[in-house]
């Protein structure tokens, strides 16, 4: 089952892809996650990722459509894929119907996330997420332990993205409205956008995610 979690930065995509992923056995494609791993690993390709998301911008397609052939390979993968945050662009949409097809798939839904820009930016600037395991915690609304453990894997990685400053956010929503909210129209013809109401309680939204996936 291939699967598209769609809204803009902070709505809740990686959040209830977590979720979804113990459920349907497939696994959480984040580009963004893969970018910060690269990022760490103080790679040159990693440096070149840096640039552009440290400004809020959108990173080349030819280096995402890379990482993600790469990432399908995988063996994990072969069943199914939960894309968090990808495809950004109506060429990377393409391209990857062009990927699934090579593998006889195809996307089956497409979910997307509806919040507005106020809570956007206090649920990105309070955001918490840990290096090592990619957990997601909000100051306020799902606080991270006071000693800065992760529940979900105990390491001691937990911190604040450096671009979940209100600035660099507020670009992202920039280039989500300018890129990533056209990509809807690529998908919308074949009938496969579910619109979801993405503020609530998190049981609540992944609830309703599963009645989108007629789960
Ligand atoms: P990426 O990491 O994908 O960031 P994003 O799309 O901006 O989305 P976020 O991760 O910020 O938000 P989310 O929807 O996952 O929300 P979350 O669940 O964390 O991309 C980062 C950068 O990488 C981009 O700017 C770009 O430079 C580059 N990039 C990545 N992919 C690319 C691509 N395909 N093409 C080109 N460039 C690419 O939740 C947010 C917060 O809200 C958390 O604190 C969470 O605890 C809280 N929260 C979640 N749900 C709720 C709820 N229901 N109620 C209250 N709080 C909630
Ligand atoms: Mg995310």
């Amino acid at each position: 089952m291939d699967i598209l979690l769609f809204g803009p930065p902070g709505a809740g995509k990686g959040t209830q892809a977590k979720l979804l992923t113990e459920e349907l056995s497939v696994p959480q494609i984040s580009t963004g996650d893969m970018m910060r791993a690269e990022r760490k690993s103080g790679s040159d390709l990693g440096q070149r990722f840096d640039s552009f998301m440290s400004q809020g911008l959108l990173v080349p397609d030819e280096l995402v459509l890379e990482l993600i052939e790469q990432r399908l390979k995988k063996a994990d993968a072969q069943n199914g894929a939960i894309f968090d945050g990808f495809p950004r662009t109506t060429a990377q949409a393409e391209a990857l119907d062009g990927i699934l097809t090579r593998l006889g798939r195809s996307i089956e839904r497409v979910v997307s996330m509806e919040v507005s820009l106020d809570e956007i930016l206090t649920r990105v600037t309070g955001r918490r997420v840990c290096l090592d395991c990619g957990q997601t915690y909000h100051v306020r609304y799902s606080p991270p332990p006071a000693d800065g453990t992760c529940v979900s894997c105990s390491g001691s990685n937990v911190v604040q993205r450096k671009d979940d400053t209100e600035e660099v956010a507020q670009k992202r929503y920039d280039e989500y409205k300018a890129w990533t909210e056209p990509v809807l129209a690529h998908y919308q013809p074949k009938g496969l956008v579910a619109t979801v109401d993405g503020v609530g309680a998190l049981e609540e939204v992944h609830q309703r995610i599963s009645s989108a996936l007629g789960r």
